[in-house]
């Protein structure tokens, strides 16, 4: 047995709707007999992530979608991680017909209204059920995450992001390559990043931000339920799965009705890593800072 046309459809379309660093899709789809094969495509090395780590983790979040869609379609889903020397690659296998669970259907049908939301959230806190369904959706065998919780974690992780944040303002080349990068998201981000504050603009520092000052980002990040996802080690197929973690953890909350966004350049400073997980006393390796809450006027 193969992939129908309709299946492959699907299975094309799911993909697509991943997030990626720079909606670079940094990855290739191969579909044959029941496998769905999807390796990393590192063409065009981002000069911000020499290591290849987002795109990676941007391998996983498509992984996830594509775990989904397989699912979707009624078939027990086999993912396998292959990661070498090289590139990693994830595949799905379809196996015996089996109905996908309600959450596996509502996660599936959130794919196509995931998006990143950058802006102001509504200021109505996250009710305490929701914080575990879209943590919990993290958990994995090498993955978890935890919310910034204190007044003293929000300081500190505000210190470490505008730490990271004069770093990269100091970068030219990482500047140059923002300010260079010419695709329709990169000319998004470029639009909106004058208007953006707190975590999401200390996010896409470049040598023209106007960066917030540390307690006004620490002050945002205790108004928006700002969520660390991490991974038990840093290997390639670890940034794999931090990947597969922010999409299930997106779209858990998508189906919610939350909207979200995420950050990782801050965390590829190895130093901004290990003071951060020290600092929040976890033992998780940071990978990813994701915002959740509500659009404004959505409750
Ligand atoms: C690994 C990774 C890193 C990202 N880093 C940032 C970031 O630092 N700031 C940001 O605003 N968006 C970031 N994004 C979001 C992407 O820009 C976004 O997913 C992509 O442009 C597609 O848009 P969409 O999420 O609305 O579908 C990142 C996404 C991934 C997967």
């Amino acid at each position: 047995m193969a992939w129908s046309p309709d299946d492959m459809a699907d299975l094309v379309e799911a993909v697509s709707r991943a997030p990626s660093v720079h909606n670079s899709r940094p990855w290739e789809l191969t579909l044959h007999g029941r496998a769905a094969v999807l390796r990393e495509n590192r063409v065009e090395l981002l000069r911000h992530d020499p290591g290849g780590r987002d795109q990676r983790i941007s391998c996983g979040t498509a992984l996830t979608n594509l775990e989904l869609a397989v699912r979707g379609l009624g078939w027990r889903a086999q993912v396998d991680l292959h990661a070498g020397s090289g590139e990693v690659s994830g595949s799905v296998t379809a196996g015996a017909r089996a109905e996908p669970s309600s959450r596996e259907l509502r996660w599936a049908r959130a794919m196509p209204q995931r998006h990143s939301y950058r802006q102001r959230f509504d200021p109505t806190p996250l009710p305490e059920r929701l914080r575990r369904v879209v943590r919990d959706a993290t958990r994995g065998a090498r993955t978890g995450a935890r919310w910034i919780g204190s007044d003293a974690e929000a300081l500190s992780t505000a210190r470490m992001l505008g730490y990271a944040a004069r770093v990269f303002r100091a970068n030219a080349d990482y500047s140059r390559e923002l300010a260079g990068w010419r695709s329709p998201v990169g000319e998004e981000l470029r639009r909106v990043s004058g208007g953006l504050h707190g975590l999401s603009a200390v996010g896409l520092a470049a040598a023209d931000s106007d960066l917030p000052d540390d307690d006004a980002v620490a002050e945002r990040i205790r108004e928006e339920a700002v969520l660390l996802i991490g991974t038990r080690g840093d290997r390639p197929d670890d940034h794999v799965r931090a990947g597969q973690a922010v999409e299930r953890a997106w779209l858990a909350a998508t189906s919610a009705g939350l909207a979200a966004s995420v950050t990782t350049q801050p965390l590829h400073l190895g130093v901004v890593r290990v003071a951060l997980a020290k600092r929040l006393g976890t033992p998780l390796i940071p990978q990813v800072l994701m915002r959740f809450g509500y659009p404004p006027g959505s409750v």
